[in-house]
């Protein structure tokens, strides 16, 4: 039995880097396993900013799931806060963690550089809540960007560390991390991860960018010098450009570099982004139907929380069962 869980967070706005990092495979994926679950974690998303839009967004996320290609008959989707056995399992997880171990997880590190003293609770415990969406639903596979691997060992950390003491309480999740699918950078500056927190919007094409502003961000991305159009580690700016026109366009590095040999920066950034416009038009469509009839998505969500439900109760009460907790 092969259960897929993953999930995103409802900040800003969905750009490229999500679709081809995580939503691509997650459609790819449902075709193949036994059942998928995508959440919009929302409780994630508090741990850095409390964004007043924050409802909002977390229906944007799930229109655009569904805009991409998420199909209902094959996965479900829900919003994390909307399940209480998360945080629950998430404590109890906090109390098998080591402050050593989540010290030492480089995301944290990162965004607590220099402000140790003043970043949330949340933001270091964020990979244990983390781990409790995997667990709580004895996923199998959970395909991340290799960003978040770190975080996906801890969930199988935990995962062994129970099943020694407890014997058979949780599946030990593996992360899919494909090495086809390069992190996708950003257009201003190809050695950081294109991000939605970026400080300029030249960082990312957004799902909802239209064709004269997705014309104007990729004539303005960064190039590196020299005039070759190729993948290579000395071109991050020409890899990361011919990483998006390959993923989104489903033509290879190779063919896409003979095609493009002796064509100019210019012309090159001409033809990807009119790639990009026709690769989000139909799905810019598609989100403005969704998005249209508010009740009917909640009602999917909705639905989607009851849904996991019964598998969210059964890992909660086996793990408080087999720790003695309640009577
Ligand atoms: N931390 C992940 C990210 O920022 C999002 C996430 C939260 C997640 N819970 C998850 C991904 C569980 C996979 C599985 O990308």
């Amino acid at each position: 039995m092969k259960r897929v869980f993953s999930g995103i967070q409802p900040t800003g706005t969905l750009h490229l880097g999500n679709y081809l990092g995580a939503i691509k495979q997650w459609v790819e994926l449902q075709n193949k396993v036994d059942e998928s679950i995508f959440c919009i974690v929302d409780l994630h998303a508090i741990t850095v900013s409390r964004d007043p839009k924050l409802s909002d967004q977390i229906l944007n996320v799930a229109a655009w799931y569904l805009a991409c290609g998420v199909d209902l008959s094959k996965s479900k989707i829900f919003v994390q806060s909307m399940r209480p056995e998360h945080t629950e399992l998430a404590w109890i997880l906090n109390c098998f963690s080591t402050m050593g171990e989540l010290g030492r997880m480089t995301q944290y590190k990162e965004k607590s550089e220099g402000k140790r003293d003043a970043v949330s609770v949340g933001l270091f415990d964020y990979p244990i809540l983390m781990a409790a969406d995997i667990l709580l639903y004895q996923a199998t596979d959970v395909p991340v960007g290799d960003d978040q691997k770190q975080h996906v060992e801890l969930a199988r950390d935990l995962a062994i560390r129970l099943n020694n003491k407890y014997q058979g309480v949780f599946t030990v999740p593996e992360p899919i991390i494909r090495d086809d699918v390069q992190r996708i950078k950003g257009l201003d500056d190809p050695e950081k991860k294109m991000a939605k927190s970026a400080s300029s919007e030249y960082n990312y094409i957004a799902f909802s960018d239209s064709a004269e502003i997705i014309r104007k961000k990729i004539s303005r991305a960064v190039t590196d010098s020299g005039s070759e159009i190729v993948v290579r580690d000395d071109k991050p700016a020409m890899t990361n450009l011919l990483n998006i026109f390959s993923g989104i366009s489903g033509r290879n590095i190779k063919s896409l570099e003979t095609d493009f040999r002796g064509v100019g920066y210019g012309d090159f950034k001409k033809a990807l982004a009119e790639e990009i416009i026709l690769f989000l038009e139909p799905k810019q469509s598609r989100f403005k139907e969704i998005i249209a009839d508010k009740d009917k998505l909640r009602k999917i969500l909705i639905n989607g929380a009851e849904s996991v439900e019964p598998i969210a109760q059964k890992t909660l009460a086996k793990v408080k069962s087999k720790i003695g907790l309640g009577i």
